[in-house]
């Protein structure tokens, strides 16, 4: 005989309302109803509902419940464990997403959730995903499908920023913001900012090729969201094109319609191919931060191309300010709280909300 199965999440103690908990009793209850537990995560347990041994009140209470887990919402923010990261967590899960922290050190991982636990956030889950390992990425989706079934909200937050620091160098120039931010400091950060090769492979890596490789293992339980699924990449400012010296990157990268991922990479293969032969001033590439203008103007560019292949979803960008964090060796001026507004606002935007863009900060801004 057929048989269709309710699929139902049943949270554990920090988890769980106390609606949810009563509803759960009561189809437990009957002993007509034969049930197996398919997972023994701590925080979930799947529970798979014969269908024809249901009585009416029972198959009701079943659907609710599925209702339940139809619009709770779930979310993947990477490189959590800190920084805006966390801060975008600690927002989602105080607007009762539940939040899957990730981060790639299992211990910074957890004192974080630990810390968003402490403040009341019970609906903040640990796993480890490292955006460099494909096997760790693996790891995250098989997780997610077992656990959730789906995914609704994925916040491309990590980011490396592709060059050995001279810290003690830099805070002695103190530079102010101003400078920093309109590129007039560029020449004078020179001799305490170096972009190694292996730096600028680092800096790709997570910035640009680990956003493609976590985005395109998860896209198959975004497609399964039910609430409307949400992509959002965090870039910079220092991604936006009119800061590309070279003209015809700048066209290229900025015509959607010829834009390809294959084109995007292309563009990285050249970068690397200029940078290791010392030809990236000649060639017309950012002199500022070089790996990480790169990677962020290569993000925006795969931002947008993957917005136009999935119009269901909302993918979009976002600079999240100038924020005191480690990236930028806390030189920036904006508190974790204001950094993480951006990527949270993108994250719960609207049905019909846009997509394809670039914020900076809350705003919709030129790419
Ligand atoms: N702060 C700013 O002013 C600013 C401006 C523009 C853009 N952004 C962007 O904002 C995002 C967050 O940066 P932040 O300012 O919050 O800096 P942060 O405090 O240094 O946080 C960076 C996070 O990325 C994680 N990470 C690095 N490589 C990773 C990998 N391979 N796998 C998983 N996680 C990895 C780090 O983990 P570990 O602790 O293990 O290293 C850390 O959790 C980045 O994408 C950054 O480019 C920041």
């Amino acid at each position: 005989m057929a048989q269709a199965h309710f699929q139902v999440d049943i949270f554990t103690n920090t988890l769980q309302s106390q609606c949810c908990k009563y509803q759960l009793t009561t189809l437990l209850s009957s002993r007509s109803i034969h049930f197996k537990i398919a997972s023994q995560n701590p925080f979930f347990r799947r529970f798979k509902l014969s269908k024809h041994k249901l009585s009416t009140s029972q198959r009701a209470t079943a659907t609710m419940m599925n209702e339940k887990q139809s619009t709770e919402r779930y979310a993947v923010v990477t490189g959590a464990n800190k920084g805006i990261g966390l801060e975008t967590v600690r927002q989602l899960a105080a607007s009762g997403v539940t939040v899957l922290l990730t981060a790639r050190n299992e211990k910074r991982g957890t004192e974080a959730v630990s810390s968003l636990r402490g403040l009341g956030l019970s609906k903040v889950i640990y796993h480890q995903l490292d955006v460099q390992d494909s096997q760790s990425i693996q790891a995250l989706a098989n997780f997610i499908q077992t656990q959730f079934g789906k995914l609704d909200i994925l916040v491309n937050n990590a980011g490396a920023s592709g060059v050995i620091v001279d810290e003690d160098g830099l805070r002695a120039l103190n530079i102010d913001p101003a400078s920093w931010l309109s590129g007039k400091a560029t020449n004078i950060v020179q001799d305490v900012m170096k972009t190694t090769y292996d730096k600028a492979i680092e800096c790709l890596n997570t910035n640009y090729y680990g956003v493609k490789n976590v985005t395109q293992a998860l896209l198959p339980l975004l497609q399964r969201s039910t609430t409307g699924a949400r992509i959002v990449n965090v870039s910079s400012l220092r991604g936006e094109l009119w800061r590309i010296p070279n003209e015809q990157i700048r066209k290229e990268l900025g015509n959607l319609e010829a834009l390809t991922e294959e084109k995007i990479d292309g563009f990285v293969d050249k970068f690397l191919h200029d940078l290791k032969n010392d030809e990236l001033e000649v060639n017309g590439w950012s002199k500022m931060l070089p790996a990480y203008s790169v990677s962020k103007a290569m993000l925006n560019a795969y931002t947008r191309v993957l917005a136009k292949k999935y119009p269901e979803m909302c993918i979009n960008c976002v600079h999240p300010g100038y924020v005191d964090t480690d990236i930028n060796w806390h030189t920036g001026t904006m508190t974790l709280e204001e950094g993480a507004q951006g990527s949270v606002l993108l994250a719960l935007l609207p049905k019909g909300g846009p997509t394809g863009c670039y914020f900076d900060r809350t705003q919709i801004a030129d790419f």
